[in-house]
């Protein structure tokens, strides 16, 4: 404990002396997300990191978060240094979809507007038409198709089977998935809520469908934590990365939340839900880039213009 106390001190210093700000995603570590916010940093969604980095006047952006989240960071701010703690904390769905591959399916349906989720490479970005996140997603997907649009979306299936069954747009989707939130199982979700009757079920929408068919609420960690706080409900079964809870604890003091189950989980595995990239944020890796400068994430300057595009459509339409 008392490492922790002095790490965290060290890095208050240094992101005075590097004139730097924490942008901190939910699921990583909670002292990180502590760290961020005590330092006038940000703990968010993708939606809201992005745009406080964007808005933020500091010259550099630590971002404790993935890969995608720093790029797209580094995409809105050319100008600004964007570090990150593991340049190595990627995601299964930016895995999932090599830029080559996607740019040839998209060549295959050139009439479908391209509709890309932010957990993507930049070089996927740079082929989409629209970047979306968890938390505007359906809103936007609502707006293509009541202009007519048919949609190419990628890569999240779960997420884009979920906006389809919502808003009935025509979506042709790639058939990547998060590997945490694919672990959740409906039966056995089902079997929890039999046994908390009064608990409300809080889903993010990279879950399969049978467990978002199960969900009192499905939305963004943001949207999550929201409803925390203010549905009037005492327990809460969560379908997310367990990060979530740091801030779900904080956010309703003394209400009860309950992970949903996993296949590997129940009783047993208690950090199951728990995405081993955002957990590659560490107080220690932290110190060290902020040290050092290292860990400094680029962006060809062609294919970050390229990728700004769909990423100014989302915000500009979430203004
Ligand atoms: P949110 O945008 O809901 O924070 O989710 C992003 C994400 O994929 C984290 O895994
Ligand atoms: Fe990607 Fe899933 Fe990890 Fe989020 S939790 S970063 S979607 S692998």
């Amino acid at each position: 404990a008392g490492e922790r106390v002095a790490l965290k001190a060290r890095i208050r210093d240094l992101l005075v002396r590097e004139k730097a700000v924490l942008v901190a995603h939910y699921y990583v570590d909670g002292d990180l997300q502590d760290l961020a916010e005590e330092t006038g940093g940000c703990v968010a969604d993708s939606l809201e990191m992005a745009r406080f980095g964007r808005d933020h006047p500091a010259q550099t952006l630590v971002v404790a978060g993935v890969r995608f989240m720093g790029e797209t960071a580094k995409i809105l701010n050319p100008e600004k240094r964007v570090l990150m703690p593991d340049l190595d904390a990627t995601c299964s769905l930016d895995l999932g979809c090599p830029a080559d591959e996607f740019a040839a399916f998209c060549d295959a349906h050139p009439d479908r507007t391209v509709v890309v989720y932010a957990n993507t490479s930049a070089a996927v970005k740079a082929r989409a038409d629209w970047m979306v996140t968890s938390s505007i997603g359906l809103d936007i997907a609502r707006e293509l198709h009541a202009r007519g649009e048919k949609l190419i979306w990628a890569p999240d299936r779960h997420l884009g089977s979920y906006i389809q069954r919502e808003t009935g747009a025509d979506m042709l989707l790639w058939q990547g998935s998060c590997l945490v939130h694919d672990e959740f199982k409906g039966i056995e979700l089902e079997l929890l809520r039999a046994e908390h009757p009064d608990a409300k079920v809080l889903v993010h929408p990279e879950s399969p469908a049978a467990v978002v068919a199960l969900a009192d609420v499905v939305g963004s960690t943001t949207q999550l934590i929201r409803a925390a706080r203010e549905l009037d409900a005492k327990e809460f079964i969560v379908a997310t990365d367990l990060g979530i809870l740091h801030k779900m604890r904080a956010a309703a003091p003394g209400k009860i939340f309950i992970d949903a189950p996993t296949a590997g989980n129940s009783a047993s595995c208690k950090s199951c839900a728990h995405c081993p990239w955002m957990a590659m944020n560490a107080l220690s890796n932290l110190a060290e880039t902020l040290e050092t400068g290292s860990n400094e994430i680029h962006v060809d300057p062609q294919i970050g213009q390229r990728a700004r595009v769909p990423i100014d459509r989302m915000l500009d339409f979430a203004a």
